[in-house]
């Protein structure tokens, strides 16, 4: 029987809940305790390390903007001198480079931040750590399960910090749903449904001469070379199985992050998965599945759909509950007690009482951030490891990849969670770590 946590009188409680924010959604007993537990302390003027920017991109320049707020941009660097000279708008005493390498070269950075594509994450990674930086990467952490443990590694080899961009950790209402779901408000759980949007379908694509401004095989780096083609690059990348993984670890980056957060198993992972595309891509156009549903269980007897949204609703549905409808973008856990669900700026549960009761002064608490940057830039100074550090991002992604797998392969995986393999399946073991185009590999940089 799992901790039942609500000893407490539903009367008293309902009364003192009625002063919760309406502004946050959150209930008021734990608002108190969000602003006494969160952590990121004030900075002097002459305690901001040296940092810089490598992809800048949309999101690179969005994460750039936050980070400057705590450390100094010095360097920054993109294989598009259009999105560079951007970058240098916001950040113009910042030097410009091409080239990562030589950026990670200079001694005087203290940080790196990182905005690239998702098939440069690791590469970047690995060698900003092991030449003695810190590092902000944006999520989905890797490109394969391989690439993750070996990036695990480096970050223990090297006593590097390492933050995973999966924001959402550092949002109180995702906190407050793990944290109920792990001290068994929900009873013991049962299942946990993860709704993430649609990608992108279409296609063919023409191919088109390669932009001025880009150096369109630096930009492939350690991908199989192909013809430029725009709706490959820029933004785009993430929609085709060379570079990324579609939606299932766009955003399952973040909405399975958080499934293994709230089932407690965020340095393991599933034991067996199942996946299927709900629609055939479009020959010769984007590769990742668009529309898909993925089942996972877990070996704490936790089951975990993972589906897409259809792109006919691409705001995602209206509802919480998947039989009521399609099911908005989101986290649902469910148990004997009802369900909560948790998304960007909303929480809610079956019965009001399951998010106002407060939990008790012995209850497990979880990791507190209520900044994602800020906690990053709080780890430098104190050497605590961040919120989404490096084994974690790898396991959430981990989720992600080993769907899309079993959506690729069209049969159930076994997996193996401490070995990081799958059982008696040689062909399903070649993803975990396919070979890098040359001169690139993990050793390479
Ligand atoms: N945490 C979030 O909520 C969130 C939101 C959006 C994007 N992201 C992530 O941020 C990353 C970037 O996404 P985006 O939408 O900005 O993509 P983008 O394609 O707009 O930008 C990526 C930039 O990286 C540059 N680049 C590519 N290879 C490089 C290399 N070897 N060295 C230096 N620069 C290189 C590209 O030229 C481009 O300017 C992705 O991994 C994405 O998943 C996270």
């Amino acid at each position: 029987m799992p901790p039942q946590l609500f000893h407490i009188s539903r009367r008293h409680f309902l009364q003192r809940s009625t002063v919760a924010l309406a502004a946050t959604g959150l209930p008021a007993w734990f608002l108190e305790q969000h602003e006494a537990r969160a952590a990121t302390k004030p900075l002097s003027p002459n305690d901001r390390p040296s940092i810089a920017l490598i992809g800048c991109g949309g999101r690179g320049r969005g994460i750039g903007k936050e980070a400057a707020a705590f450390g100094n941009m010095v360097a920054i660097c993109d294989v598009d001198s259009k999105n560079l000279d951007q970058a240098a708008l916001m950040f113009p005493g910042a030097t410009k480079f091409k080239d990562f390498r030589k950026l990670i070269a200079r001694d005087d950075i203290h940080a790196i931040i990182n905005g690239t594509p998702d098939h440069w994450h690791t590469l970047v990674n690995i060698h900003a750590l092991k030449s003695g930086k810190d590092v902000y990467s944006e999520k989905p952490l890797t490109r394969t399960i391989g690439e993750g443990r070996r990036l695990v590694e480096v970050v223990k080899r090297t006593k590097r910090l390492l933050q995973t961009g999966s924001q959402q950790r550092s949002d109180a209402r995702f906190r407050l749903a793990c944290e109920l779901v792990r001290n068994g408000r929900l009873g013991r759980l049962r299942h946990v449904i993860t709704s993430l949007p649609a990608g992108r379908h279409g296609g063919p694509f023409a191919m088109s001469p390669v932009p001025p401004e880009l150096d369109w095989d630096f930009w492939q780096g350690p991908v199989a070379k192909v013809d430029y083609v725009k709706e490959r690059c820029h933004g785009n990348f993430r929609y085709w199985y060379d570079y990324s993984g579609g939606t299932m670890t766009d955003w399952g980056a973040h909405h399975n992050d958080i499934a293994l957060w709230g089932i407690g198993l965020e340095r393991s992972g599933p034991v067996t998965i199942e996946g299927r595309p709900l629609i055939d891509e479009v020959p010769g156009g984007f590769t990742a599945a668009s529309q898909y549903r993925v089942e996972y269980t877990y070996a704490n007897g936790v089951t975990h759909t993972c589906q897409s949204t259809t792109s006919d609703n691409p705001g995602g549905g209206k509802v919480n509950d998947p039989k009521a409808g399609e099911m908005a973008h989101g986290v649902r856990f469910e148990g004997p007690e009802g369900w909560i669900f948790v998304t960007r700026g909303k929480i809610e549960a079956s019965k009001p009482e399951l998010l106002e009761i407060p939990l008790p002064s012995n209850a497990q608490r979880l990791y507190v951030s209520d900044k994602h940057i800020g906690n990053f830039f709080d780890c430098i100074r104190s050497r605590r490891q961040p919120i989404c550090e490096a084994e974690i991002g790898h396991r959430s992604v981990s989720v992600c990849h080993l769907g899309v797998l079993a959506i690729r392969l069209g049969r159930k995986l076994k997996w193996d969670p401490a070995k990081e393999h799958f059982v008696g399946d040689k062909a399903a073991d070649a993803f975990i770590l396919p070979p890098m185009r040359k001169p690139w590999t993990l050793d390479s940089v």
